[in-house]
């Protein structure tokens, strides 16, 4: 085949700065081979340098503002120091964003959720199609939520964001929109969706989980109308899985009010009756706070910083347009966001392949990759059922009858999600295996129903 729908780059391999890669993973035929992971939308392995600098730090480790000692001053300051590198890498406002430390991408989503909670009334939160449950669940008792939505490929559609915003006519506290998603690989337009939502009075949230990870982020300064209010991530999705996630937005917002979880390091002054908060960050990080989390992400960081978040992108665009390249061509097999047909739609997509195969449940396919390729890709729905039930084109009654019957084989898709260590070897042998499994269905089908 001549004819590129993309073009050729030259790959660059940075899997010498991972570990963990050469890991050999057991076969079903015996014999193992090393283990191909795409499943990196889920969580990712770490960086040597995160792991590194955990271990060259971890002498110095103290208590974070709860003590006179050497140790706990260096880990005081380190921590602090932290929220300045974190901000300069996604381009937040140093003059009026705050960096607060969490567990997780969700916890972030949740934490702004209980802030923007007015007990009082419920307000008009706009999310859209395209949410994993993290940016659905924690909005949905609170608030008035109404969903944007999707074209048939699964992209947002900014006519119905705009018509929304119309219909509502000022009343919408929050757009809240994935950056990119976990499902398709559709990358949003964040910064168009912050001037409509700003046009119109709301604010605007970016579940950067699967965006920062892959693509570079600019928040913009907070006077541009692009600024994004607030950016929610996690560490363990970009190389350093040590359990610390990320919100962002302006300290203004979260001086005000009472914290959500409130004890150790939240409170200045606290008498029998009476408390009297810290200031923000540091009023919503309760507990003594996950250093080494810090650490590694702080490490993770700089690491993507030196390779350039930009040629991170190039890298894992190219992957995609050359698996997409071949997979086009390969019969009895449904993706889901549609195939990207030139470089333009390719750059709107971080690197997510979602797909079924025909005629076989997606929990067989995915166990036959692990099995027969030792590549680990993920199934189901991917925490974000009600875009994946869209995808599918599964009616409510359908969903009725599965939620009445909830150990009844779950509906779903077989996702492969790529990220910066992979190789296009790598993509030939998932390619090679996805072919078995096409052109072999009916016996892979039986064997699979009866272990013959
Ligand atoms: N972490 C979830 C995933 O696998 C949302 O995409």
């Amino acid at each position: 085949m001549n004819f590129r729908f993309f073009p050729w780059t030259q790959p660059t391999n940075y899997g010498h700065l991972f570990l963990g890669l050469d890991t050999r993973v057991p076969l079903a035929a015996g014999g193992s081979v090393p283990g191909i992971n795409f499943d990196n939308g889920a969580t990712t392995p770490p960086f040597l340098s995160v792991l590194e600098e955990i271990n060259r730090f971890a002498p110095l480790y103290g208590s974070v503002h709860r003590g006179a000692g050497y140790k706990s001053v260096v880990s005081s300051q380190i921590y602090e120091q932290a929220r300045t590198e974190v901000l300069k890498f996604v381009g937040g406002d140093s003059r009026t964003d705050v960096v607060i430390f969490v567990k997780n991408t969700t916890e972030a989503i949740n934490k702004l959720a209980n802030h923007l909670w007015n007990k009082n009334k419920k307000e008009v939160i706009l999310t859209t199609w395209m949410e994993h449950h993290s940016n659905l669940l924690p909005w949905r008792e609170k608030f008035h939520l109404d969903y944007i939505e999707i074209d048939e490929q699964g992209r947002l559609r900014m006519d119905d964001l705009r018509a929304k915003l119309e219909r509502y006519q000022g009343a919408v506290k929050l757009v809240t929109v994935t950056g990119a998603s976990n499902v398709t690989g559709h990358r949003n337009p964040i910064h168009k969706i912050a001037e409509l939502s700003h046009r119109y009075g709301a604010k605007i949230c970016v579940d950067g989980a699967q965006l920062v990870p892959h693509a570079p982020v600019d928040m913009r300064p907070s006077h541009s109308i692009e600024h994004i209010d607030f950016l929610a991530f996690s560490a363990h999705k970009m190389y350093a899985p040590f359990g610390t996630g990320v919100l962002i937005g302006p300290r203004a917002f979260f001086e005000q009010g009472a914290p959500d979880y409130q004890g150790g390091g939240t409170a200045r002054m606290v008498t029998p009756d009476r408390v009297l908060w810290y200031d923000a960050p540091g009023k919503e990080e309760a507990g003594t706070p996950n250093l080494m989390g810090v650490v590694a992400l702080v490490a993770a960081v700089r690491t993507l910083s030196a390779i350039g978040m930009k040629k991170v992108l190039q890298h894992e665009e190219g992957l995609l347009g050359y698996a997409y390249e071949q997979l086009r061509w390969m019969e009895g097999i449904t993706f889901y966001g549609g195939i990207p047909l030139n470089q333009q739609q390719l750059s709107q997509r971080i690197g997510v392949i979602s797909f079924n195969v025909e005629g076989l449940f997606h929990e067989d396919v995915a166990e036959y990759l692990a099995k027969e390729g030792g590549i680990s890709v993920r199934n189901g729905c991917f925490c974000a059922q009600p875009y994946v039930q869209r995808l599918l084109h599964i009616s409510k009654q359908e969903m009725e009858y599965h939620m009445a019957n909830p150990s009844l084989p779950h509906p779903g898709m077989v996702r492969a999600s790529l990220a910066l260590y992979n190789t296009k070897a790598e993509i030939d042998s998932f390619l090679d295996v996805l072919g078995r499994i096409v052109s072999s269905r009916p016996r892979i089908f039986r064997s699979l129903r009866t272990g013959n």
